[in-house]
């Protein structure tokens, strides 16, 4: 009989896209991924740590497991992801509902665990590693709209933020076999989808050494790189070149050229690592998306000090300048922290002031959450009082909301590519989509008695916008992407 596995995943972008790993891992072991925790006789949560809240919001879900757990007695419950590597043996401890605690880089020995936990025991497989990558798995997509997909190139991350828990949860950084990322997206090709988001904790800082592994490409793709012969190493260049390195902006540029009909994006870029080398990439190539999402995290360079990000206003200020100089027409999105340790109220104010300038299409906004291990919490004390940071928090919101709606209305009147997503939630007439700056646009169902299905291009008049949104009147529906606008 098929088992049945349903995954949950929290947090941020690589979760979804370890879930989809972890599903083709247990698809071998003869397990097929349902719906909801109710079918399942195995469901797994694959958790987030980056804040106090988001460890407490998973507990809750655990703690709900005891119902389903009374209601289907051989219901097994794992916990994989962050929360799994930072608490380990103590959640087994905390939550006597969970039989099995998986870290980010021991999911290829599920079916082990899972052995050992269907005779009765508990399992736990916390071990980071240096090279895990599970570069040649093919994910099995899950959730998927049948259009985006997630594609992870690196893992883990050595940058040592002070206030973040990556560092401790996903190990050492590492990058995957650039030629694997490829033929991972050439897949997603094949499979129909129109759009890929390369991911990586800092996506800045890939590199990829190879030393024999040549990548095959087809007659197309030499052709388009201008070589003869069909063997070239991962950055392009003839297999003769002997050993390379692939940095971001040659995997960029690699895949835009292998998939010309994908559009392409990437998270997360890092200001102190961020080359003009990728700008130029991004701006070369159509199929990539003039959209950078570049955490600033405080516009205090004070703070960012204190931090340890490795920048400083000035030189964020400069990249920016870089970004815009390079693509004007590019959108960028940031992470804001407010209430860092030792956070003044003219540090606050550096912030409100930089979103003013800078005038982000969107951002993610936090309250700063003290993480254990962290460098923050071992040198720095937790000392801007909770309404503080509240207050401060809402301030930022309300002026990141300014900007927002300022370039939002900045797109009324322009022609923009939208790719449609799907049917809106507000209106069975109306469908959602995102331009190349990714923000979302509703454009009516129908046009010119055709239906606008997920997958479909359209060139489209911006008509009204909101903060979080635009409309747009159809021009035109595209057979393929990137066709001038
Ligand atoms: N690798 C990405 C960020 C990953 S975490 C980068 O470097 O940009 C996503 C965001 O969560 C961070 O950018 C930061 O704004 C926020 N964050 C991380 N740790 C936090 C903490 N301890 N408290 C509050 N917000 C935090
Ligand atoms: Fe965390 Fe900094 Fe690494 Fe981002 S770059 S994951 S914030 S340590
Ligand atoms: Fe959370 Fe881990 Fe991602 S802490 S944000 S799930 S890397």
């Amino acid at each position: 009989m098929q088992k049945k596995v349903y995954i949950e995943s929290y947090g941020c972008q690589m979760n979804v896209s370890d879930s989809e790993v972890v599903a083709s891992i247990l698809a071998r072991d003869g397990y097929t991924p349902v719906k909801s925790a109710e079918e399942a006789d195995l469901v797994l949560l694959n958790t987030c740590s980056i804040r106090e809240k988001a460890e407490y919001t998973v507990m809750q879900r655990i703690n709900e497991m005891n119902n389903l757990k009374a209601r289907n007695k051989g219901l097994k419950v794992g916990v994989l992801g962050c929360m799994a590597e930072r608490m380990r043996e103590d959640l087994l401890e905390k939550k006597k509902v969970v039989d099995l605690v998986v870290g980010p880089d021991a999911y290829r020995t599920l079916p082990e665990l899972l052995e050992k936990v269907g005779t009765g025991q508990k399992a736990v497989n916390v071990l980071l590693s240096r090279e895990e990558t599970y570069g040649e798995i093919e994910p099995v997509r899950l959730d998927t709209n049948g259009v985006t997909a997630f594609v992870t190139i690196m893992r883990g991350c050595d940058n040592m933020c002070a206030f973040c828990v990556v560092p401790f949860t996903r190990g050492r950084e590492r990058s995957r076999d650039a030629a694997s990322i490829v033929r991972e997206c050439e897949q997603l090709v094949r499979d129909g989808y129109k759009e890929v988001t390369l991911l990586g904790q800092n996506v800045d800082s890939y590199k990829f050494r190879s030393e024999d592994q040549k990548i095959r490409r087809s007659d197309n793709e030499n052709a388009i790189l201008g070589m003869a012969s069909d063997t070239v190493d991962p950055a392009g260049r003839p297999a003769s070149a002997g050993p390379t390195t692939t940095d971001f902006a040659d995997l960029l540029e690699m895949v835009a050229l292998a998939c010309p009909t994908l559009r392409i994006r990437y998270s997360t870029s890092h200001p102190k690592d961020m080359t003009d080398k990728v700008l130029a990439v991004m701006a070369r190539h159509d199929n990539i998306c003039k959209y950078i999402h570049l955490p600033v995290q405080s516009g205090s360079s004070e703070v960012l000090k204190r931090m340890n990000r490795g920048y400083d206003r000035a030189w964020y200020m400069e990249r920016m300048a870089n970004i815009r100089r390079h693509m004007p027409d590019c959108a960028i999105s940031t992470d804001i922290i407010a209430g860092f340790c030792g956070e003044t109220e003219e540090d606050h104010q550096a912030t409100l002031e930089l979103i003013r300038e800078v005038k982000y299409d969107m951002a993610f906004m936090f309250k700063y959450s003290e993480r254990p291990k962290t460098l923050a919490a071992r040198k720095y004390p937790d000392d801007v009082p909770d309404e503080v940071k509240g207050r401060r928090l809402a301030e930022v919101i309300e002026t990141q909301k300014a900007a927002s709606a300022e370039r939002m209305l900045g797109y009324v009147g322009q022609v923009h590519e939208v790719l449609v997503e799907g049917v809106s939630k507000r209106s069975a007439d109306h469908v959602y989509g995102r331009n190349s700056q990714n923000s979302v646009v509703i454009l009516p169902r129908m046009h010119e008695g055709v239906e606008l299905g997920p997958g479909t291009f359209v060139k489209v008049r911006i008509a009204s916008a909101t903060p979080g949104s635009l409309k747009g009147s159809i021009l035109e529906i595209l057979s393929s992407h990137a066709q001038p606008v």
